[in-house]
């Protein structure tokens, strides 16, 4: 898989200021609330989480870039809305969630809670077609991680809504990347996006950054 990704894709695979080694995920997290939440809301069966390494990318990725409102398509019970949440709070700015499984994003919303994140992170459970084209303004950061042969029509309904500079990461790039060929090929060839897949964990991240 590794190899059709490199042969389809002028990748880059990367250790970047947001990458984290394996060894320190949690190091300089120190908040009392969260910590214990990054440490064992992971891993439940049928949740689909980001791996912890994941997550701590796609925070650093937000703290890096200063960005300050946010969309996450596909949040499960979660586990990834914590790390961004976290970020988001520290940036000052929001998160909005999307989930159309009730009970996942019930749990969610208990996670959220009991983070003391419930102010930064907007979760709202609706089906992410529906309800993408009702939210407001402009967004600088989207992550998708919703079903897989969906993300290339996710790509398209939320690109006019990413500001200039802002990223469209999106998850399971390397590890599912047959289901979503069509996603692949668009990030690669689109003219006003600067793409590179990050191989955090096996699963993979991609990050497209909007340019002028
Ligand atoms: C891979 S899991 C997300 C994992 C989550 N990001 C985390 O790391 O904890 C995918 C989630 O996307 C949700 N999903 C799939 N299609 C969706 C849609 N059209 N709108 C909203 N949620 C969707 C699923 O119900 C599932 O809970």
């Amino acid at each position: 898989m590794k190899t059709l990704i490199l042969a389809t894709l002028p990748i880059l695979l990367v250790s970047s200021i947001c990458a984290q080694q394996a060894s320190n995920i949690f190091e300089g997290i120190d908040d009392p609330q969260i910590l214990p939440l990054l440490k064992s809301v992971y891993g439940k069966p049928g949740r689909w989480n980001v791996p912890p390494q994941d997550g701590r990318f796609l925070h650093n990725l937000v703290l890096a870039k200063g960005y300050k409102r946010g969309l996450e398509i596909g949040t499960s019970n979660g586990y990834s809305g914590l790390w961004l949440g976290l970020a988001f709070r520290k940036n000052g700015g929001q998160l909005i969630t999307l989930e159309i499984d009730s009970q996942r994003a019930k749990e969610a919303r208990e996670n959220f809670l009991k983070a003391g994140l419930s102010h930064v992170i907007d979760l709202r459970v609706n089906d992410a077609f529906k309800e993408i084209p009702r939210l407001d303004g402009s967004f600088d950061f989207v992550f998708i991680d919703a079903w897989k042969p969906d993300y290339k029509k996710f790509l398209d309904l939320v690109y006019p809504r990413v500001k200039l500079g802002g990223a469209i990461t999106a998850h399971n790039v390397i590890s599912l990347a047959a289901e979503m060929s069509d996603f692949l090929e668009a990030i690669k060839t689109h003219p006003k996006l600067e793409s590179t897949i990050h191989k955090t964990s096996t699963e993979g991240i991609s990050v497209s950054f909007k340019k002028e």
